[in-house]
């Protein structure tokens, strides 16, 4: 299948998205592909996942990966996710956004997926994707599994976002600003999340796109929507007491992120073998393409008349 350009038909009251970004989170791939856990065939599931992504069928302007690539930051395990994600990206013709989350190692990170000196600086970029900005921050902390941003890199982002993009900013990192119900994520949260507020209070940042949690979940920051995708390798299972969660391997998901001139939509992609029906074809849109807004209404909204 040929992918197409992202935006799609539209037949209601907005016009259609302006980008297209997919959003994956949490791949933590391992050195020889060894069980995660001894239990999750992390490639396996990246490649389901990719699979799904694939099936799509569109052109996306970018796709994310908000951190924990890997599990333990092995040369090899970052090797291994180039080596199934590259391919992928190239045929797709969409840039790949790297994240770092604070299952990953900075140097190994940086060498491996970036070409750069395997140093502990902060995994940081700043990309144009047609005019909406996209910044990659780095909420990792070496040694440690929480979450911060330290002074040096709030004042990059602030220099950053001292001029607005045409069509706004999105912010990319590991840690969500959000709160979790699961008790162990609240020990390993974004610390001095003020801060953060802060530094994007008055820009023009529209959304915030992050990970860390392995399961989907949305809120708000400081005003602005956050965003979190689940994992690709393993979900937390929230079927249970927040005090018990634990991860399953199912349920795995990524989002379709829409950019529209007024708002943002995160779409959770289920990453599922389930029979689907095919009423819905592109012969379907076309036929309803050819109709007048009212003919649409009447082929498609118009219920049966009621016996009773
Ligand atoms: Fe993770
Ligand atoms: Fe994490």
């Amino acid at each position: 299948m040929v992918p197409t350009p992202a935006a799609s038909v539209s037949f209601g009251q907005h016009p259609p998205a302006r980008r297209t970004i997919v959003h994956l989170s949490d791949t933590h791939l391992l050195a020889g592909n060894a069980p995660l856990g001894g239990r999750y065939d992390t490639e396996a599931n990246l490649a389901e996942t990719l699979r799904a992504v694939e099936a799509l069928g569109i052109r996306p302007d970018a796709l994310v990966f908000t951190g924990d690539l890997t599990d333990l930051g092995e040369p090899d395990a970052y090797r291994r996710l180039r080596a199934a994600v590259d391919p992928v990206a190239e045929r797709l013709d969409a840039p790949l956004i790297w994240v770092a989350g604070n299952h990953d190692e900075r140097p190994a990170l940086r060498e491996a997926m970036l070409g750069l000196a395997p140093t502990e600086e902060p995994v940081t970029g700043v990309w144009d994707l047609g005019g909406l900005r996209l910044i990659a921050l780095d909420t990792s902390v070496p040694g440690w599994h929480h979450g911060d941003l330290d002074a040096a890199q709030l004042r990059w982002l602030r220099d950053v976002l001292s001029t607005a993009a045409p069509l706004g900013t999105l912010l990319a990192l590991h840690h969500p600003p959000l709160p979790s119900h699961v008790p162990l994520f609240d020990i390993l949260e974004l610390r001095d999340q003020g801060r953060l507020a802060e530094a994007i209070e008055g820009t023009d940042v529209r959304g915030i796109l992050a990970g860390h949690l392995h399961y989907s979940t949305s809120g708000t920051f400081a005003g602005v929507p956050v965003s979190v995708a689940a994992a690709t390798c393993y979900t937390m299972n929230l079927a249970r007491p927040g005090d018990a969660v634990n991860g399953m391997d199912a349920g795995q998901s990524f989002h379709l992120v829409h950019v529209y001139d007024d708002t943002i939509t995160h779409s959770v992609v289920p990453v599922t073998q389930a029979p689907t029906g095919d009423y819905f074809s592109a012969e379907w849109v076309e036929r309803m393409a050819r109709l007048s807004p009212e003919q649409r209404l009447e082929e498609f909204s118009r219920k049966p008349p009621r016996n009773d």
